[in-house]
This record gives C-alpha cells, sequence and structure tokens, in this order.
C-alpha cells in the first residue's frame, strides 16, 4: 500500500461488511440523541434494530425523523418497546435474540443529579445492572455501554488517559464510574464481556436545545437563532474536547464488533483530542448562523462558573485508535457545520 493512499479504515471495512450482513442490535435510549443517531446509522445499513425508552428524555419526533430518513423497508425491521431500564423485565424482553447490546439509556446532565441524586443513581446505576444482568442471561454476542468523560472528575491532568482517573464531581459522575465498576466485575465473576465508551461532550442533530439541562452546543444554537442571550459559565477560556456524534456512532458500531480479544472489557475515550475553548466555540457557532444568514452579531454574557464543572477537558484517544481503529471522521469544524445546517432546518 503506497504512502499516499493508507487504505480504509477499520470503520469503512465494517460499514461495507456490515452492508451485506443482517445482525440483530439493541439500543435502549433509542428515542434520544445519540440512541436515535444509532438508529439511523444502523437501519441505513439494513441491519434489525430493537428500541427500548421510556421517553424520560428521549421524543417521538426523533424516531419520526429516522422514520423520515430511511426506507419503509428499513423502517419495517425496528421494533421499538416502550420500557423502563429499571424494570428487569423490560429488559429481558428487549435483550431476546439480539447480538450486539449499545446501551445508552440513562439520565444525563451533572446539573440534573444535583437536583436529583436519588433518581438519576436509580436509573443510571439500578437500570445499568438491570441491562448487564438481562444481557448476559441473554447471552449477548456483545454489551457496548455509555460511559462518561465526567468520571476523570477532578484529575487535572490533560490530556486524559484512561487508566489515571480523579475523584467524581457530581452525582452524575458517580453513577457513571459506578457503571464501569460493574462492568468490570461482570468480567470477572461471569466472564460477560463489556466495552464502556467515555463519551466528551457528544453533540450533533437531534440533541435536545429545550429544557433546564440542555447541553451547551444545542442551547447556545437555539438561543442565537431565537435572539435570546447567550450565557457562558465562567470566562469562557473553559475547554471541552466537543465531539461530533458521527464519531461516537463509529465508535460504538467498532466496539460493538471488535474481534479482538485485547479490545473486550475495556473503556475507551471517544472524542477528538482537541480542545475547543466555549469562547472559540460562541464564534464559531455565531459565525456558523451568519453565513445561513442568522442573527446579528451578538455577545455573550459571562456569569459565574457552574459547580461540578471542570476547567479543562481533552482526551487521549490513542486507546481506541490502537485497539477499535477508531478514527474520527469530523473535526469540530465539520460537526458543528452539519450541526447547524440541521437546526437551521428544523426552526425555517
Ligand atoms: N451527550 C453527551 O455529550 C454525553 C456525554 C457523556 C455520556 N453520555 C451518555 O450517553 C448516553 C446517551 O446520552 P444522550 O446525550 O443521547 O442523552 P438523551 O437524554 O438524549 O438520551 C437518553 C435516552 O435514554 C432514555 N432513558 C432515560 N431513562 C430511561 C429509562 N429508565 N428507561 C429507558 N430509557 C430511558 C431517555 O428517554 C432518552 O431517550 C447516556 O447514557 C449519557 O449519560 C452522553
Amino acid at each position: 500500500m503506497s504512502a499516499c493512499n493508507p487504505g480504509p479504515t477499520a470503520y469503512e471495512q465494517l460499514l461495507r461488511r456490515l452492508s451485506s450482513e443482517s445482525h440483530s442490535w439493541l439500543v435502549t435510549g433509542v428515542a434520544g440523541f445519540i440512541g436515535s443517531n444509532l438508529l439511523e446509522t444502523l437501519l441505513a445499513l439494513d441491519q434489525r434494530v430493537v428500541g427500548l425508552d421510556n421517553f424520560a428524555t428521549g421524543r417521538q419526533c426523533n424516531l419520526d425523523e429516522v422514520q423520515a430518513i430511511v426506507t419503509p423497508r428499513q423502517w419495517a425491521t425496528f421494533r421499538f418497546i416502550e420500557g423502563d431500564i429499571c424494570n428487569l423485565a423490560d429488559c429481558r424482553t428487549a435483550c431476546q435474540g439480539v447480538e450486539y447490546v449499545l446501551h445508552q439509556a440513562a439520565l444525563g446532565s451533572v446539573p440534573r443529579s444535583f437536583a436529583d441524586p436519588i433518581t438519576t443513581n436509580g436509573v443510571n446505576i439500578g437500570g445499568f445492572l438491570n441491562m448487564l444482568v438481562a444481557a448476559r442471561d441473554a447471552q449477548v454476542a456483545s454489551f457496548t455501554y455509555a460511559a462518561s468523560s465526567s468520571t476523570y472528575g477532578d484529575h487535572r491532568a490533560l490530556p486524559k488517559v484512561e487508566g489515571t482517573i480523579g475523584k467524581p464531581l457530581s452525582p452524575y459522575a458517580v453513577t457513571k464510574y459506578v457503571n464501569e465498576l460493574y462492568a468490570d466485575v461482570f468480567a470477572r465473576c461471569f466472564g460477560f464481556n463489556t466495552i464502556g465508551l467515555r463519551y466528551f461532550n457528544v453533540f450533533g442533530k437531534r440533541q435536545n436545545p429545550n429544557g433546564a439541562y440542555a447541553a451547551v452546543i444545542p442551547k447556545w444554537i437555539s438561543s442565537l437563532l431565537s435572539g435570546e442571550t447567550v450565557y457562558v459559565n465562567g470566562d469562557g477560556e473553559t475547554s471541552r474536547d466537543f465531539c461530533y456524534v458521527a464519531n461516537a456512532v463509529q465508535a460504538n458500531l467498532l466496539a460493538a464488533t471488535a474481534a479482538n480479544p485485547a479490545a473486550l472489557n475495556e473503556v475507551y475515550n471517544v472524542a477528538l483530542g482537541d480542545r475547543t475553548t466555549l469562547n472559540t466555540l460562541f464564534a464559531l457557532l455565531r459565525d456558523g448562523l451568519a453565513a445561513h444568514g442568522v442573527g446579528p452579531a451578538v455577545q455573550p454574557v459571562y456569569r459565574s462558573f457552574r459547580s461540578g464543572d471542570v476547567q479543562h477537558s481533552q482526551a487521549n484517544i490513542e486507546k481506541a485508535q490502537r485497539l477499535l481503529g477508531y478514527a474520527p471522521t469530523h473535526r469540530v469544524v465539520q460537526g458543528v457545520r452539519e450541526a447547524l445546517d440541521w437546526y437551521v432546518e428544523m426552526t425555517t
């Protein structure tokens, strides 16, 4: 292979393989942001998908949108179960006959976990354990779950490497770390291997811009589109490794089908390895919207830092590159462009 032509990536090879092999997948949290993007990709690849969601934060409109994108034949292979991961029977029903589990259902948001730690704990830990037990008993081929960069907690070193974490800074972070502990114990005690994906600030289409617990990118886009004030928590020099949802989808598909034994029972950073400040992000969004002819050149309003937030976050993604073949397809600028196209289309 010449240096100019490195050949197809592991993901390109996987997509080619999946397009000629139909497998059965379970996506929990399928009506949510990441779940519905997984659903769209899998159905477009002619995969059979079972989806589980209780619409706690997920939305029927996300499912409707996927239905409108895929073909009627692809949509017919999707089976939706309205159910709760806190109910073991629902988890068992959902896992029946499934090969690959992509477990996304959880209550996200650090502030939500401060407001109601008991509910976050019940869903994110109790529900996770139910899913582990149900998937283990159903003898699924693989179990991939949404972990979180919040597990790095108060550890200050950058970039974040999987083996070195600090103390959790929120109830939400505790729940995501406990997921990893349970996953590891299930491998040791029951030989049930899993893969955890520590997402770093995922963004993209269908991420909910509304409500008190909206993430920064959809919330700012929505504010800019409606001419409302954009608030920056802190001085704007807080930085994050923002990760476009297509990269998170890629990581899930690679993890679910990973054949290398060394890749199993591990956790991986899912991000870009880049660091974008909130000030840079704001400029990207404002200028991107201006290119759509939207909005005057507004300035954000700065207010105090939010408790539970870390100052800087940036991933080292070498482990996912090496063991999963992960190769992000979208840098922040491309992701922001695609996300903006979607939000603008949704509001016009
Ligand atoms: N978006 C991010 O930046 C990010 C970062 C780190 C981790 N995560 C994790 O990724 C996963 C998906 O997050 P998202 O951003 O798509 O959030 P989301 O809120 O859009 O999706 C979560 C989905 O889970 C469903 N759900 C919640 N409780 C449930 C229950 N008891 N039973 C069944 N379904 C339930 C919701 O209705 C929703 O559809 C979550 O586990 C989250 O903690 C997300």
